[in-house]
């Protein structure tokens, strides 16, 4: 009884976060800083650096899976009564389940890393002091295109993922 409680309390925790956060900065922190011209992304990356927006979603991303999956086993007793998982509400989970798991991989695998390059790069910059030179400025570029179309795919599957977990249990 307590550990199923304690998984979901976790798992639910940790979704918020993870979800909130990387849709909020995706579908509505991105449009609004792109939108305030050059500055604008300047001061957002300077903002979730200093926020440990990649750490933050590490850590509550990961965090997410992990007792997801550890509910998912509970749920099919260990492959046990794997027909849950083929239940229509067991199938729902399954598939929310896989696109989080998708969602992870593209923070960590994609965004995550293009976010701290970027920031690595823009320190760089702002050490040299003047204007930036022209390789530079395009390396940040082709990183600010990778992290704004990895973070709206991510944003995408999450939506998803939140979307399957919120009605598995009423399809039946
Ligand atoms: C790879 C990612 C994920 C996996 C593997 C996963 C897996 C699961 C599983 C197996 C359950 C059923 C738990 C039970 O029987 O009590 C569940 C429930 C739930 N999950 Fe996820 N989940 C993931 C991502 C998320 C995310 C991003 C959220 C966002 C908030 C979320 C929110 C929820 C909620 C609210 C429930 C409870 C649904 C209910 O009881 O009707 N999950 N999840």
């Amino acid at each position: 009884m307590a550990y199923p409680l304690i998984l979901r309390i976790i798992h639910i925790g940790d979704g918020v976060i993870w979800a909130g956060v990387a849709i909020f900065v995706s579908f509505i922190l991105s449009p609004a800083a792109a939108r305030k011209g050059p500055d604008g992304p300047k001061a957002m990356g300077m903002l979730l650096t200093e926020a440990k927006y990649s750490l933050v979603l590490s850590i509550a991303g990961g965090l997410t899976v992990l007792s997801g999956i550890l509910l998912w086993l509970h749920d099919t007793a260990y492959f046990k009564s794997i027909g849950w998982a083929q239940s229509p509400t067991g199938t729902v989970f399954t598939i929310g389940a896989i696109l989080g798991f998708i969602a992870l991989i593209v923070g960590g695998a994609i965004a995550g890393p293009a976010f701290n390059k970027m920031s690595a790069v823009g320190a760089e910059i702002a050490q040299a002091g003047g204007p930036p030179a022209p390789e530079k400025l395009a390396l940040l570029g082709k990183l600010q295109d990778r992290l704004t179309n990895s973070s709206m795919i991510g944003g995408i599957l999450l939506v998803l993922t939140v979307l399957a977990m919120a009605t598995a249990r009423y399809i039946r």
